[in-house]
This record gives C-alpha cells, structure tokens and sequence, in this order.
C-alpha cells in the first residue's frame, strides 16, 4: 500500500515536472478530472448531505480523487502536514453528540459546510488559500471525496 503511494508520488513528481510551465502560466496546479461513472447521478441541484454515505465505490472514487486534488495541500491519505486543515476533523464535533437528531442535525451542517467549501474554495482579501471545484469537478465527485474523509476520520481517533 505504501510502496504503492511512493510509486504514485513519484510519478506526480515527474508530470508535475513537466507541466510546471503550463501550471505557473496559469498560477496553479491543473486539477484532474475525476470519473464518476457507476454512482448514482446526482442532477443539478446542490444537495445538502452527503447521498453516498457508506457506498464503497464513492469511497473508491473518492480515494483517487483527494489524493490527486487535495493532498498536495491537507496531506497523503488526508493526514495534514500542517499546511491546510486536517479533513480527517472536520467531522469529529458530531461523533460524540449523543442525541439522535441533534446528531443528524450535525453531520448535515458540517456537510453543507464541506460542500460551499470546496465549491467557492477559500478566498480572503483576495488571496486564494484553496481553488474553487465548482466547474473543476462536479456534485458526484465531491460527494465521493466526503466519503472517503468520512472512512479516513475513525483513523484520528
Ligand atoms: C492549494 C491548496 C489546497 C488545495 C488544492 C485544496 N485545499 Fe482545501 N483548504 C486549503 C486551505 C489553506 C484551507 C484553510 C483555508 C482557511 O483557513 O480559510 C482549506 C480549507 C478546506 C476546508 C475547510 C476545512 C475547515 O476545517 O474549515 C475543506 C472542507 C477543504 N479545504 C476541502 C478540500 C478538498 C475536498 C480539496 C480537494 C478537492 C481541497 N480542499 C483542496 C488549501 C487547499
């Protein structure tokens, strides 16, 4: 698994390499594409949870789609290296509510959260801390990557 991990930063390295004239052409790293064939179409509408909660395929997509968009900033396998937000956390405040509803209540918060987040990105006084996905990706691939930090979070425990 880990090897495995190596190989693939290696790799990223060299087209990282080789695309770093196009990517400071345009001030950023050129996101990837992410296939989300086989998940259950989501439409137009923003959706307020998380639909795939559980489902191992958006986990699998999910997986594949942080590691080559996100963890350049919040870390390899979402553990953060300092930089950005550990997403394993985002979370963690719902997991010990003990009401039933209160905790639903939560979990569709912070999802609402993740969601306008990596939608409009993180933008102040002009300076970009994140890209915005909007466009980038759509609804079904960012579903996918809440998955896989939701199946990454018990790890921080
Ligand atoms: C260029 C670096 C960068 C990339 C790429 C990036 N992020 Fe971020 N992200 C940040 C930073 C920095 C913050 C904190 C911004 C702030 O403090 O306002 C953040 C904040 C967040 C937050 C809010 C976390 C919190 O605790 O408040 C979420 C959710 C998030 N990112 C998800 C993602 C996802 C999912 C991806 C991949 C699709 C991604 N980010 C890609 C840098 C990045």
């Amino acid at each position: 698994m880990h090897q495995t991990f190596r190989i693939l930063a290696a790799v990223s390295l060299v087209v990282a390499a080789t695309t770093s004239l196009y990517a400071y052409a345009h001030g950023n790293v050129v996101p990837q594409a992410v296939d989300t064939t086989g998940l259950t179409p989501l439409g137009d509408k923003w959706l307020e949870q998380n639909p795939y909660r559980g489902n191992k395929l958006a986990l699998k997509i999910g997986s594949s789609a942080y590691n080559q968009n996100c963890a350049r900033c919040h870390g390899l396998e979402a553990v953060t290296g300092g930089i950005a937000p550990d997403l394993r956390m985002l979370d963690r405040d719902c997991t010990d509510v003990k009401n039933e509803n209160k905790k639903k209540a939560c979990y569709k918060e912070t999802d609402n959260y993740y969601l306008t987040s990596i939608r409009h990105g993180k933008v102040r006084n002009g300076a970009v801390y994140m890209p915005p996905f909007e466009g980038v990706f759509n609804q079904e691939a960012m579903w996918a990557i809440k998955t896989y930090l939701e199946a990454r979070r018990d790890d921080a425990k």
